[in-house]
This record gives C-alpha cells, sequence and structure tokens, in this order.
C-alpha cells in the first residue's frame, strides 16, 4: 500500500509541494484548505496530469480533516505569508492561531505522523506545532534549513562557474535574518571556499542568502517564494517516506546540542522512517557557534511573545 502525505494549505507552497510529491508517485496526497472548492480543483487538475506524468498516485481535495486520517506526514503550509517590507516575525500572531487550530486537527486523526511545518515564522510554528500536539520530538521537524542551504550554494555555484552539487553547504540556525551560513565547512568539490572566494565577495554572498527570502518577496510582490521551498519539502518528505535516512538541515528541538536548550532550531539531522532520527553535532569556529546561539535567541524572542499571546 502507498504511504499517505497530507498538505494543508492550498496556496502556492502546499499546491506546489502536492505536486512535487504526487509527481513522484511515493505517496497518495490528500490536500486541504478552508476555501471550499479549492483544493478539490487543484487536486482533480493534478490527478488529471498522472497519465502523462506517469503518476500512479491519487490526490484529493477536501475541506475537512477526515479524510487526512492515518497520513505518514502532514506538511503545514497554511497562514498568511509577507509582503514586500515584511518580516517572517511580523506574521507571528496571525499564523500562531491558523497552525494551532490545523495541528490540533492532524494530531486527531494522524497521531502516529511525521509532523513537517512549514509556516512562517518556521522555528516558531514548529515550537507552537510541538507544544500544541504533544508529539516526541522526532516527530516534529520543520522546512528551512534545506531552502537556506540551497540558495547559498546556487548564489556560490554561480560565482564559481561549477555546478550546484560540487557545492558541499550548511546555513544553520533560525530560519530569519540571524540565520548562519556555515562558511568554514563549506567546500567546492571538496577545496574550503575561503580559498577560492575573496573574504568581501563571500560576505556579500552570504548577506544575500540571508535575505533571500526577502528578495524574491521583493519581485513577486504579491507572496512569497514556492519553488525552491516545495523542493525542500519535497526532499524531506521522500527521506522520510523511504527511510533514506539523508543528512539534511532541518529545524528540530534542541536540547543542549549546540548549546541551545528548549528550543527548535536548524541543524543537521539524519531524516528516516522514524522522522528525525539523529542530530548531527559538527564542529564549528567560536563565531559560527556564537553566531549560532544569537540566531536561537532571536527564536526564543518569538516563544516568549507566543506565551504572553
Ligand atoms: C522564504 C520564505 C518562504 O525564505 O520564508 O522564501
Amino acid at each position: 500500500m502507498r504511504k499517505k502525505v497530507t498538505v494543508v494549505g492550498t496556496g502556492n507552497v502546499g499546491a506546489t509541494t502536492a505536486q512535487r510529491i504526487f509527481d513522484k508517485g511515493h505517496a497518495d496526497v490528500v490536500l486541504v484548505d478552508i476555501v471550499e472548492g479549492l483544493p478539490q480543483g487543484k487536486a482533480l487538475d493534478m490527478l488529471e496530469s498522472g497519465p502523462v506524468t506517469g503518476s500512479d498516485a491519487s490526490v484529493i481535495g477536501t475541506n475537512n480533516y477526515e479524510e487526512t486520517a492515518g497520513s505518514d506526514v502532514a506538511v503545514i503550509t497554511s497562514g498568511i505569508a509577507r509582503k514586500p517590507g515584511m518580516s517572517r516575525d511580523d506574521l507571528l500572531l496571525t499564523n500562531m492561531k491558523i497552525v494551532t487550530s490545523v495541528v490540533t486537527e492532524i494530531a486527531k486523526y494522524s497521531p502516529d505522523c511525521v509532523l513537517l511545518p512549514v509556516t512562517n515564522p518556521l522555528d516558531a510554528m514548529a515550537q507552537r506545532a510541538f507544544q500544541v500536539t504533544g508529539f516526541p520530538k522526532e516527530r516534529v521537524v520543520g522546512m528551512a534549513g534545506i531552502l537556506d542551504t540551497a540558495r547559498f550554494r546556487t548564489f556560490l555555484a554561480a560565482e564559481l562557474d561549477v555546478s550546484v552539487e560540487a557545492v558541499s553547504a550548511w546555513v544553520l540556525g533560525g530560519h530569519g535574518d540571524t540565520m548562519v551560513p556555515i562558511v568554514g565547512s563549506t567546500l567546492i568539490g571538496g577545496v574550503p571556499v575561503t580559498k577560492l572566494i575573496a573574504k568581501d565577495r563571500l560576505d556579500e554572498i552570504v548577506q544575500r542568502t540571508q535575505d533571500g527570502g526577502a528578495e524574491i518577496v521583493g519581485l513577486l510582490k504579491t507572496g512569497s517564494a514556492y519553488y525552491a521551498p516545495s523542493a525542500a519539502i519535497a526532499q524531506m518528505v521522500e527521506s522520510i517516506l523511504l527511510d533514506r535516512k539523508q543528512v539534511l538541515p532541518c529545524t528540530v528541538y534542541l536540547e543542549g546540542e549546540y548549546g541551545v536548550d528548549g528550543l527548535f532550531v536548524g541543524v543537521p539531522v539524519k531524516l528516516g522512517a522514524g522522522g528525525v532520527e539523529e542530530i548531527i553535532e559538527f564542529d564549528l569556529t567560536d563565531s559560527e557557534t556564537k553566531a549560532l546561539q544569537g540566531s536561537a535567541n532571536s527564536v526564543r524572542e518569538l516563544i516568549d511573545v507566543m506565551a504572553k499571546a
């Protein structure tokens, strides 16, 4: 029997994610939204692409959660997106309410699923989902680091005129202005990037990475990125469904790792059938460790605001 993946939210991120998962054919997909007709219409359109793309999976759209029952993975994309000039943190209290109600429903019908929050501000929403559902920490894993790292890799590959696959890099920390591209461990075909790109230029690329989401929002004007985010989500879903145990930067609950305790922050993890199977701790320079802890403090500020709301 095929696995089952629920995607909540049929905006650009949710719909594109559902399409990528459906195209692979590993899982049946349930698309959920509160707007009547929207998930049904998008799902039917997607289903009708199957004969062309070769997917035998099913995809249905629904406005109620009964049909999500027994999902293996639930991707949470619902919430409002940024407009130009807004930070991800400006979305906090509105999206907190939406995520709270969505994950409550998901947990009711799929108590054993892996929850994959995507809604911004991501780290805070992952923490909220963890608190509300009471799921074990292994089964709540947010998407952000793969996206931020993909942006960093894209810019480095373009700078050096090499394949994106030649670039091995990690962007850790919170999914915000304080995210931490780990320059000290970035390798281009095995060669440290610091030997290939001058510091000033590297600083510019790091800055562009940190502003990567805002750059897209500034261009689109009416919403935020979705092609790269959905690709990142699909990679996580596949690593879980196929028990691939890929090591990927994801947002998980830390209990002392990297000197952070009781918070969701982006770090390298092994993702398999059980969700987060291991948190990988690698050596950071002192300044990288400090930056990661600074980024964690920004996440904590949002958690404190939610606690008072
Ligand atoms: C981004 C948004 C989706 O980074 O957080 O593009």
